[in-house]
């Protein structure tokens, strides 16, 4: 139906029609809401009730005066279109034909500092505006996504509701909560996809070796990672990682995986979460690592330039000359790719806490843990023990020092890491976050770092003082001079 006058009102409207916008729509009407639905070619919101339309109500515009018309005051409308500026002008319409109060909700994955500008021109014109994080794909928005939302906390009296109606649950719990103000919602979905990224690529490395060092056929990998998906691993993840190396290709009859270009995508989340890491100065080597690890892999030309030239790879050995036992080194790798995995979690945390401290949002890093169990990419089982040990200690310093992640290492997981680490280098194959996150976690722990040294280099060659262990104050020495030491 298209709107009228006498037509009841929409609770909630969504503007865009390709399929994570549509599927929300869906989600909305599924849950007995009149949902208000717009795109710029009708043509497209045309198909959706065509298709679609029996599933619920719905009330269909061709313009987005008639689409704003026809919502319930306050009127709440979701955005759900490209990203930049697609987004900035459905934001400019919306506005313009939307009056004091009414809420804007941005669905996909804006970069927070665009959301922080648009929050603030939108309060100039007294529209509340809302970036939300909406994680977990197509299959997420229709049935259930796990949703990140910031902005104003009046806007989430009415807009909570709603989407606690469409969120994922676990245990009954929807998987939404309000943030915190302006970007907050996008930054912490954007350091979601970073830890994302370091998931995916952690299980990379693991199938990578179980492939090439253990020599094991993609089908039964797959069924390794079935029964690793029964244990801490149990994860979205891993489940889909499984499916995916059980797939036999239709056209050749070879492994699926072997068809495929083996050279990562990327659309941006995950470098934006490196970037943003650097700014605030959080060691994310896990998230780093995996996003060069992608960049790399799409470095085509340039790796079978090096393929070709037969760069030397040194002495390599083999599972069997190292008298490493297949079966335990499995395990191993199950032991290292946890290890790995609460590194790349600890440092998007971190992020997540020094994010939250820059820009004053009081982020609760246990209730996000807590939105993450469901819906998302990234849900997790061992989501639940991050929130607890946020609860335990909402201060904590470190993921890995909490008593319970920190028992988790003591069974044996930092001795199975560092023997796959050293293996994969006899072999070598490439290990990038596992190396780096055992680096990490060594330095983590280290009671000296060769920080020091670096301190008195700077002060060598460039007089940029240092600090002493056994007493207050900056000093320099004079180098060049006479060598004494003088104080500030
Ligand atoms: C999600 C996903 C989703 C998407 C990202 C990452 O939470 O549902 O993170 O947002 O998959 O765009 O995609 P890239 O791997 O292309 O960066």
């Amino acid at each position: 139906m298209t709107a009228d006058a006498s037509e009841p009102l929409a609770q909630i409207g969504v503007v865009g029609m390709a399929v994570m916008g549509s599927n929300l729509a869906r989600n909305f009407a599924s849950k007995g809401h009149t949902i208000a639905i717009y795109n710029r070619s009708p043509e497209k919101t045309r198909a959706v009730i065509n298709e679609y339309g029996h599933e619920g109500n719905f009330i269909a515009a061709e313009t987005i005066e008639d689409f704003v018309a026809s919502l319930q005051r306050p009127r709440k409308a979701v955005i759900m279109v490209q990203a930049g500026a697609a987004t900035d002008a459905v934001i400019e319409q919306l506005a313009d034909a939307m009056e004091d109060g009414d809420i804007i909700i941005d669905g996909g994955n804006a970069l927070f500092t665009d959301t922080i500008r648009r929050e603030r021109e939108m309060a100039k014109r007294n529209r509340h505006f809302v970036g939300a994080g909406i994680s977990g794909g197509e299959e997420g928005a229709l049935r259930g996504p796990s949703i990140m939302p910031g902005g104003p906390v009046e806007s989430w009296e009415t807009l909570g509701p709603l989407l606690e109606d469409i969120a994922a649950k676990v245990d009954g719990t929807p998987c939404v909560t309000h943030i915190g103000p302006d970007g907050a919602g996008h930054f912490v979905k954007m350091v979601h996809n970073g830890i994302e990224y370091a998931d995916m690529q952690v299980i990379g490395e693991a199938y990578h070796l179980l492939r090439y060092a253990a020599g094991l056929a993609p089908a039964e990998i797959a069924d390794i990672f079935t029964e690793w998906n029964k244990g801490d691993l149990d994860s979205y993840l891993i489940e889909i990682t499984a499916e995916v190396l059980r797939q036999v290709d239709a056209r050749t009859g070879k492994p699926f995986i072997d068809v495929i270009v083996d050279a990562a995508g990327q659309k941006g989340t995950g470098r934006w979460t490196v970037k943003e890491a650097l700014d605030l100065g959080v060691p994310t080597t896990a998230i780093g690592e995996a996003v060069f690890a992608r960049a790399l892999s799409s470095a085509l030309a340039q790796r079978e330039a090096a393929t070709e030239a037969e760069l030397p790879a040194g002495e390599l050995s083999t599972l069997e000359a190292l008298g490493v036992e297949k079966t335990a080194f499995i395990d191993d790798v199950r032991r290292a790719l946890y290890a790995s995995k609460l590194v790349a979690y600890a440092q998007g945390f971190d992020e997540i806490n020094a994010g939250s401290a820059e820009h004053n949002w009081d982020i609760k890093p246990g209730d996000l843990a807590r939105i993450w169990r469901g819906g998302c990419i990234i849900r997790a089982k061992f989501l639940d023990r991050i929130t607890e040990a946020y609860e335990n200690d909402p201060n904590l310093p470190s993921l890995l020092l909490d008593p319970y992640f920190t028992g988790e290492l003591q069974k044996g997981l930092v001795d199975a890491w560092r023997r796959v680490v050293v293996v994969a280098t006899q072999l070598g194959l490439p290990v990038p976050v596992f190396a780096s996150s055992l680096s990490y976690y060594d330095s983590l722990r280290a009671k000296r770092l060769p920080a020091a040294l670096i301190q008195g280099q700077r002060d060598f060659f460039g007089a940029h003082t240092y600090r002493r262990v056994d007493m207050e104050g900056t000093f320099h020495t004079t180098w060049s001079g006479e060598r004494e030491e003088l104080s500030y």
